[in-house]
């Protein structure tokens, strides 16, 4: 995907972007370890969210094709004939250990050559000592068998702030009927326990701590999947940097844990809306109105980074186009993401004509007004790809993205939407 603006880049209209992909994720599993039939609205149809359908359907769930009205109906689930291929996705890899661990069950997880890189011990640890059985690769990464036993509770103090850790311990503890108390470092998304309480599970929230009470049953719920604030945050992006013009992205999850970007956004001078704000499932939804804005750099400190984790590569292509320097730190988390994305971001950017540093947990850029030019290598992260379309798409940029289809890991629809609001 070769881009050239030589012209002034305005934008114009109203997007919704697709489906949260952590409440996809989360809708379909829950939905499936229910007593009953649940409706799922908006659901992300994209890459990683097939994962889980599949997985689930090879535990024994009834999981329909994913479309913008389903039901899914709860079953007891049984041990799959095969392994459970995650594809991409450490989401789908994560929370179905918790599932199967806490329902008794023995499932091998594998994934592509990304996913099977990732760490995984921080998952075997808290399941054992619920007391599964988990082996991994030497290195501590896929292929992981989890074998479930009786349950034990559990008082776990993780080392990470993250959502997928917090979630495999509260899933594994509601099915198998124990007690489960997580402490985490910072608060991660906390989707997961909104999404329970909806659910009826009984939970009780103090800081950065979670506990859910022994023997719970999941109620069948209807979800309407609030549009994904990581993906609404490409174009958010794309309106700040035009040269004139304002988007409108609607029906956005503007959940506390994940509206970071848009705040250190309005640090960084950024002219943004919040409009229609509402509560929709346990979830603070609303339109963001993005406009043409002239933007400073910005210092982020360590106990936000979990609430925009997933839009720092974002942040430092915005991060060009700022005035002076910015600083990330304490977001070494980015090291095992889909990509090493400090490594992959900082290599880019230098590549294409910014000042980027890299430091082993964060980065550091220095605002430009030259126009970058040259390929981006997106190492088959999709985010990597989106933000630096985005970068490509603004005035006087010209970035060739190496492998754009990997977007369709979680925004299959991307680059059709970058096209329409542009003028
Ligand atoms: C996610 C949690 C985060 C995030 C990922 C989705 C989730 O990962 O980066 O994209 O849905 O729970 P970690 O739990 O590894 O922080």
């Amino acid at each position: 995907m070769a881009s050239l603006n030589a012209g002034g880049l305005r934008v114009r209209g109203s997007l919704r972007a697709p489906g949260d992909k952590s409440i996809s994720h989360r809708a379909l599993i829950l939905s499936a370890i229910a007593r009953g039939s649940s409706r799922i609205e908006h659901i992300l149809e994209s890459a990683d969210i097939h994962s889980t359908a599949e997985a689930l359907r090879a535990l024994g769930a009834t999981v329909p094709p994913l479309s913008p009205k389903m039901y899914v109906q709860g079953r007891d689930m049984h041990s799959p004939r095969n392994p459970l291929d995650c594809g991409n996705s450490g989401t789908t890899t994560r929370l179905l250990a918790g599932v199967v661990a806490g329902a008794r069950l023995t499932a091998t997880f594998i994934g592509d050559a990304s996913l099977s890189k990732r760490p995984m011990r921080r998952i075997a640890e808290p399941l054992r000592a619920m007391g599964a059985q988990v082996e991994l690769a030497p290195n501590g990464s896929l292929p992981m068998t989890v074998a479930g036993h009786k349950v034990i509770g559990i008082d776990y103090e993780s080392s990470v702030a993250s959502a997928q850790v917090k979630s495999a311990i509260l899933l594994a503890a509601v099915l198998g009927r124990v007690r489960a108390r997580v402490h985490e470092p910072h608060l991660s998304r906390d989707h997961t326990e909104r999404m329970l309480e909806v659910r009826g599970v009984d939970l009780h929230r103090e800081g950065t701590t979670v506990e859910v009470a022994p023997a719970q049953n999941v109620l069948p719920a209807d979800v309407r999947v609030p549009a994904d604030p990581s993906s609404a945050a490409f174009f958010v992006a794309l309106a700040l940097l035009a040269d004139a013009g304002e988007l409108r992205l609607t029906d956005v999850c503007l959940n506390p844990t994940r509206t970071g970007f848009l705040n250190v956004l309005h640090r960084m001078g950024a002219r943004i809306e919040i409009a229609d704000r509402r509560e929709e499932g346990g979830e603070d939804v609303g339109t963001i109105v993005a406009r043409a804005s002239r933007l400073h750099g910005v210092e982020l400190t360590e106990d936000e980074v979990p609430s925009l984790i997933d839009e720092l590569p974002l942040f430092a292509c915005v991060a060009t186009r700022a005035e002076g320097e910015s600083l990330v730190q304490g977001a070494a988390e980015l090291r095992v993401k889909e990509s090493d994305r400090i490594a992959t971001l900082v290599g880019n950017l230098n590549r294409l004509g910014a000042t980027a540093e890299e430091s082993p947990d964060g980065f550091r850029i220095v605002g430009t007004r030259s126009p970058l030019r040259g390929r981006a290598v997106s190492r088959g992260d999709h985010r990597i790809a989106m933000s630096f379309g985005i970068l490509g798409a603004l005035t006087g940029n010209q970035i060739e993205v190496d492998d754009p289809g990997c977007a369709a890991v979680s925004y299959p629809e991307f680059w059709n939407d970058l096209r329409r609001v542009r003028q």
